[in-house]
């Protein structure tokens, strides 16, 4: 199998840029929405936009990939089994709730798999035009500088990013709540930015040490993944394992001992339904 990756990022880096413009051109004013899983979880026409030109792009150029698309595999129409073919993990619009309220921290995230493993990470927000990049194995980019973690060791110095997340489910809730109270009284201090793949790419940028998550989906952290990880920075299971994709579970830091140490004060929890 001869993927030609120097194409692929061209391409994508290409339609990304054009994807964003209909991001910042939108969040200028608010946007209708309607619920997904839920009433705070919520999908808009630039979501559904951004996808389709995406995956059309895409296609055009490389007809045999294939795609794992967050909008999509939320409407049941996504086959979400990760195989060795060329894989296209995306998200729209990652932060739409950020986005239907003008709050500027959206983005697009873009992962490509191939034989499993990510060989490009791309997360681009447009509205504050900050682009993060990264391949395998040749380092992680911000506006096409190179970046790198901040190698934070201690989690009383750690700057550490989380959401609240997309559902009001009550036990989903209590665990968030207690992890805010946990790290709160731990950590240097405690920022929640709106979106998942930028808070990654804040830990990859080293103006954060540390993001945590339960409930984030493929399309955003398998990007945020490999532009931590080509920052210097590691990204495991919240309970200390090895990250897996499909879990909705991640945590990103700027040094194996601080996320070690983040995963030891954790109350674990594990979303339902897996990605996969
Ligand atoms: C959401 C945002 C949010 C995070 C959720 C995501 P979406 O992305 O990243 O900050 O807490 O896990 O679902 O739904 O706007 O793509």
């Amino acid at each position: 199998d001869n993927v030609d990756l120097e194409k692929c990022f061209e391409v994508i880096s290409n339609v990304v840029t054009e994807a964003g413009r209909l991001i910042a051109r939108n969040n200028e004013t608010r946007q209708e929405f309607v619920c997904k899983s839920g009433d705070i979880d919520l999908v808009t026409q630039t979501d559904k936009d951004v996808e389709k030109l995406l995956m059309d792009v895409v296609r055009r150029h490389f007809p045999d990939h294939k795609f794992i698309g967050e909008e999509e595999s939320s409407t049941g129409a996504g086959v979400n089994k990760l195989t060795d073919a060329p894989t296209w993990i995306i998200d729209p619009v990652d932060g739409t709730m950020n986005f239907v309220h003008a709050f500027p921290h959206s983005c697009i995230s873009v992962g490509l798999k191939v034989n499993k493993v990510t060989e490009i990470g791309m997360v681009y927000n447009p509205i504050l035009e900050q682009l993060f990049t990264a391949r395998r194995g040749h380092g992680a980019f911000y506006n096409g500088r190179r970046i790198h973690v901040s190698g934070q060791q201690e989690l009383g110095k750690a700057l550490v990013t989380s959401e609240f997340g997309t559902t009001r489910d009550e036990a989903k809730m209590e665990v968030v709540n207690e992890n805010f109270a946990k790290m709160a009284k731990q950590v240097h201090g405690l920022r929640v930015l709106g979106s998942a793949a930028l808070n990654m790419c804040m830990v990859a940028l080293g103006a954060a040490d540390a993001n945590y998550e339960f409930g984030i989906h493929a399309g955003m952290c398998v990007p945020g993944d490999l532009i931590v990880r080509e920052a210097g920075g590691v990204v495991i299971d919240p309970a200390g394992g090895e990250f897996d994709i499909m879990s909705r579970r991640v945590l990103a830091a700027a040094s194996p001992k601080l996320a070690q140490d983040i995963s030891k004060v954790l109350t674990q929890f594990h979303p339902q339904p897996r990605d996969d």
